[in-house]
């Protein structure tokens, strides 16, 4: 039988995710896992990557398997049947990341595919942030219970894996965008105009850029419309005063991220992207080897 894909948060209960970051702890401890040995990552990359490509080949190196970086453009994905190229993937290997354009690409693979499916990011999800981020704010906060993620900026694809993360443990998220920049996907997160309204007494705050691969031509357009929403000081300010900011990088300094707050000890950016690992390694444990 097929194992479990990891497309979007939605495939994973909360029991699963509390699961995969408590196992994320104890990998943080104990870097070196030998529990992959013989097995093999195949990791598909549509678009450019640093965190997700590093992280997760270092993530199967570290657990005594191996990755196979292959871009796109390079493979026969580009001419081919996407579904019977993924299921010759999964013949060769024991599971699949991909980082595709679009969410219906990663659909098609995880059909074509016998082995689990990794989403490495789409258009619509990008669930591998949401579990980094996840830890993040556990580690610093030590509980989900009663607080409050403050969103503010464009509603992109780390954007709906958090509104997914935050709903299945029961956290309150306040999404502030532009009028027709909202998230695509609906949740109980409350969407709003007003970037006040997410920050007031935010115990997390977090933004990603303004100008997303593939809206490069709109650079100028929305650099006007997200200046309002830009996480400053100011929005700092009215947050809770141990409250913690993230960024998933790569950041902009000075457009939706200022180098004051980038750069204050209230930034847990860089703790942020560490995590990628730990959490991934969890990740490929309970979707590969089922150690869970
Ligand atoms: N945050 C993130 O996914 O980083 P990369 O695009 O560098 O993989």
């Amino acid at each position: 039988m097929k194992g479990k894909d990891f497309l979007t948060i939605s495939d994973i209960s909360e029991r699963e995710l509390m699961d995969i970051l408590k196992l994320s702890i104890k990998l943080k401890k104990n870097k070196v896992l030998e529990k992959m040995k013989g097995k093999t990552l195949a990791m598909l990359f549509a678009k450019t990557s640093t965190r997700t490509r590093v992280s997760f080949e270092v993530a199967m190196a570290q657990l005594g398997g191996h990755a196979i970086y292959l871009n796109w453009n390079e493979t026969n994905f580009v001419k081919g049947d996407i579904k019977d190229e993924a299921k010759v993937l999964g013949l060769y290997c024991d599971a699949i990341m991909g980082r595709v354009f679009k969410h219906n690409q990663i659909l098609m693979i995880a059909e074509g595919s016998d082995k689990p499916v990794i989403n490495g990011m789409d258009d619509l999800h990008h669930p591998c942030q949401a579990l980094a981020d996840f830890l993040t704010i556990l580690e610093n906060k030590k509980t989900f219970k009663g607080l409050k993620i403050g969103w503010v900026g464009d509603g992109t694809n780390v954007c709906h894996s958090l509104m997914q993360s935050a709903e299945l443990v029961g956290l309150e998220m306040v999404v502030a965008s532009p009028k027709d920049y909202e998230p695509k996907i609906r949740t109980n997160a409350r969407i709003v105009q007003n970037p006040l309204e997410a920050a007031k007494d935010a115990d997390v705050l977090v933004t990603d850029s303004w100008v997303s691969i593939g809206f490069e031509k709109e650079k100028e357009k929305r650099i006007k419309i997200f200046r309002p929403y830009q996480l400053n000081s100011q929005l700092l300010n009215i947050a809770k005063k141990d409250c913690i900011v993230l960024h998933c990088l790569p950041a902009h300094r000075g457009y939706e991220i200022t180098s004051e707050v980038f750069d204050s000890p209230q930034s847990k950016i860089f703790q942020e992207s560490e995590n990628r690992l730990h959490t991934e390694k969890a990740l490929l444990l309970h979707l590969i080897s089922d150690v869970l």
